[in-house]
């Protein structure tokens, strides 16, 4: 398989992924956040498929597309590092997500922590029953009391798109 298949491939376990997250959670209060926002592509979708949701979204820089931006008090910038010790972002958080969708791959020896470094630092965000979508494969922690969930029956198999779901307390 090209690198051009497999990343279409991936993208259309995205789009699906976040469809049926969408399915799942239609009509749930709470909150969504996005790791790695780009150029807006991913939110866009989010926006769509959550019309009545708040959105944030967090990303070393601003690159987003005009058409597909957040507004400014729901865009966080900076290192996941660091925006992720502030203790201000932890409290307008906490226990309110219902997705949190991680898009941050970028093929360098990063993507072996970022998504766990993540998870570590948000898991306190995630209300139960909340859905967890990642392009990267997530080492779990029992502390996150995250369990994966197969999507295949409902997205082509083999494709590349991981899905988690918040076990109730
Ligand atoms: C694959 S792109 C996101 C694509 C986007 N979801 C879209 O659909 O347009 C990954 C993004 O994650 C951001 N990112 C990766 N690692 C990061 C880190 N450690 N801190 C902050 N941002 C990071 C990058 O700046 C990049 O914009």
């Amino acid at each position: 398989m090209s690198r051009l298949d497999s990343h279409i491939r991936q993208k259309i376990a995205q789009r699906a992924c976040i469809d049926l997250a969408a399915q799942w959670l239609a009509g749930e209060p709470g909150i969504i956040v996005e790791f790695g926002l780009g150029t807006g592509r991913s939110y866009s979708h989010l926006r769509q498929r959550f019309p009545r949701h708040d959105i944030f979204c967090f990303d070393r820089l601003d690159r987003a597309h005009p058409g597909s931006r957040p507004p400014a008090d729901h865009l966080v910038l900076g290192e996941f590092s660091q925006v992720l010790a502030d203790p201000a972002n932890h409290t307008r958080f906490a226990g309110q997500v219902i997705l949190a969708h991680l898009d941050i791959g970028n093929g360098t020896p990063e993507d072996d922590v970022v998504p766990e470094l993540i998870l570590d630092r948000v898991h306190g965000w995630l209300k139960p029953g909340a859905i967890v979508l990642s392009d990267l494969d997530l080492s779990l922690e029992p502390a996150w009391r995250l369990d994966p969930i197969d999507p295949e029956a409902q997205v082509e198999p083999g494709a590349r798109y991981y899905v988690y779901r918040r076990l109730p307390d």
